[in-house]
């Protein structure tokens, strides 16, 4: 189901509403969550509503996409530091149950093995929220010749070191490599809910109208049972 809001607000908005009918209809549900600059709205929305109206996390788990190779969990472009300034720090999850795949790992084989075991232990994913890079991938799964299934380290394109830099400090700064959640993980979360702001209607439309091929990760969407798109047209 596609939904076309008018504004970053509204698609924030939206999102929220969705998150929290999903925590209250299932308190210690799984949420797959993602970083970026997207989410950022969402999470201020979830933080507010723990605040103002007691949106109760305490029972929910949470499983995030990916992390950058070789950034620990203090440096401030690490995804496990945007999860906790961005959300965990402001509502009453107990962090022992918030999982990232560990950058830093010396085994990154292992680390993604136990990441994929992580994910069946929890009983899988109840709802996924995506964002959507610029060529079409989620979490960091780049377009590539095949659909990647399991939890696995990837190389990351020209297009996203360029995109994502901009929140470094310098560009020699930014890890070329990271761990994500491969595209089986993903699909085979109950609900999938993606959100994209204006910027990305282009590769939205071309991800869910177009060719389903790796070389567009998101376009295997088209096939989840359970979709959601919120997309912002200003
Ligand atoms: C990053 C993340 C993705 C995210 C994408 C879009 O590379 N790995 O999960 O969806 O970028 O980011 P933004 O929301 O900042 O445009």
């Amino acid at each position: 189901m596609m939904t076309l809001v008018k504004s970053y607000d509204e698609m924030s908005d939206a999102a929220a509403d969705i998150f929290a009918a999903q925590v209250k209809g299932k308190p210690d549900s799984v949420l797959g969550l993602a970083t970026g600059t997207t989410p950022i709205g969402l999470y201020g929305r979830l933080a507010k509503l723990h605040r103002d109206a007691g949106l109760d996390f305490s029972a929910v788990r949470t499983v995030n996409l990916d992390e950058y190779c070789s950034l620990p969990a203090e440096h401030e472009n690490s995804y496990r530091y945007f999860m906790n300034t961005q959300l965990f720090d402001h509502i009453n999850i107990d962090k022992r149950n918030t999982f990232l795949p560990d950058g830093t790992a010396s085994d990154f084989e292992a680390e993604c093995r136990q990441y994929d075991a992580r994910i069946d232990q929890l009983g899988g994913i109840d709802m996924q929220l995506l964002g959507i890079g610029n060529n079409g991938h989620i979490g960091f799964n780049e377009p590539a010749g095949y659909f990647a299934n399991r939890t696995h380290r990837v190389r990351l394109t020209e297009s996203t070191i360029n995109a994502n830099s901009r929140l470094f400090e310098s560009v020699v700064e930014m890890p070329l490599y990271a761990l994500t959640m491969g595209i089986r993980q993903i699909m085979l979360a109950r609900e999938i809910v993606l959100i994209a702001a204006a910027d990305k209607r282009e590769i939205v439309t071309e991800a869910l109208e177009g060719e389903i091929t790796p070389q567009v990760p998101a376009s295997i969407l088209q096939v989840h049972p359970r979709l959601t798109v919120i997309l912002a047209e200003n």
